[in-house]
């Protein structure tokens, strides 16, 4: 008995995209075809609900501010309030967490030398809760407990691609061995090519993208050492948030000697507010 990675869900993690649904408009020309994307996700996961979902992402000054940056913080406690960023908190269900396996990953990831920060109280932001809409909807309850991964790339220096998709693998591991039949996803969150600011506000590289797309899909270890200088010129100052999505690549079972995922869906759109979207649906 013991718990399984049984599929990755990417997805952009754009905060106008969580306004538009929250308040009844994310319909008309500009968000239909982008809604488009995340039907065939949605009949998925309905068929595919997970036990828990393992979610990276990175909080933007919202949890942590300037005063305290843990460059990995893992969510053990029961609940995650969600946090205000300046209109009030969304209205979307509370998370919950699962602190038993949240434990055993940091028992068993910290030994191995990856320095967790572990963080019992934590709000969470829109990195987290708008790839929950996109895959849910609209639920009184999120239909499964999720643990918060919290990332830094917003102040540098950022992980690295190769420690990002090593680390993934160890968190793999650590979920294969928390002895509970457990279906696990792990999420990655953020990018695609997008830059907020600046002289460049605004840039969005869709080749770039997706060869990203082709790369994390087939080789991965390939694209873990290409440098944070690399993600910057081509996809942006925030289009480093795509490195999160080595972690949960390094999840999956292939990283370990299993079979090649399964690309369920894969789709990509341009614009959401500034950002190119991208979302891939990898099952093991
Ligand atoms: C946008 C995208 C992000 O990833 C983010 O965290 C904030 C804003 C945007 O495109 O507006
Ligand atoms: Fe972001």
């Amino acid at each position: 008995m013991s718990a399984s990675v049984t599929a990755n869900v990417y997805s952009s993690h754009v905060p106008a995209i969580g306004a538009a649904i929250d308040q009844g408009k994310a319909t008309g020309p500009y968000w239909d075809p982008l809604m488009a994307g995340y039907e065939t996700s949605k009949a998925w996961i309905k068929e595919n609900t997970p036990d828990v979902i393992f979610l990276i992402y990175n909080d933007h000054a919202n949890a942590f501010s300037l005063d305290l940056i843990p460059t990995f913080a893992i969510g053990t406690g029961p609940d995650f309030p969600i946090a205000d960023e300046g209109w009030g908190p969304r209205p979307v269900p509370p998370v919950k967490g699962h602190p038993e396996l949240a434990y055993h990953i940091v028992q068993e990831v910290i030994p191995e030398g990856f320095d967790l920060t572990i963080v019992n109280k934590l709000e969470v932001d829109h990195g987290l809760t708008i790839p929950l809409t996109l895959m849910f909807g609209q639920p009184d309850e999120w239909p499964c407990p999720v643990i918060p991964f919290a990332v830094n790339v917003v102040q540098y220096p950022i992980p690295t691609g190769e420690r990002s998709l090593a680390l993934g693998k160890a968190i793999g591991r650590a979920i294969r061995s928390f002895p509970e039949d457990l279906n696990v996803q792990v999420w990655g969150t953020g990018g695609m090519s997008h830059q907020l600011q600046g002289p460049r506000a605004g840039l969005i590289n869709q080749p770039w993208d997706n060869a990203f797309l082709d790369q994390l899909i087939a080789d991965p270890e390939t694209l873990s050492h290409m440098s944070y200088v690399e993600y910057l010129r081509e996809a942006g100052s925030e289009g480093v948030e795509l490195v999160m999505w080595l972690i949960a690549r390094g999840a999956m079972p292939d990283m370990e000697g299993a079979d090649a995922p399964t690309v369920r869906h894969r789709f990509y759109h341009v614009p959401a507010s500034n950002t190119a979207v991208g979302h891939l649906i990898l099952e093991a």
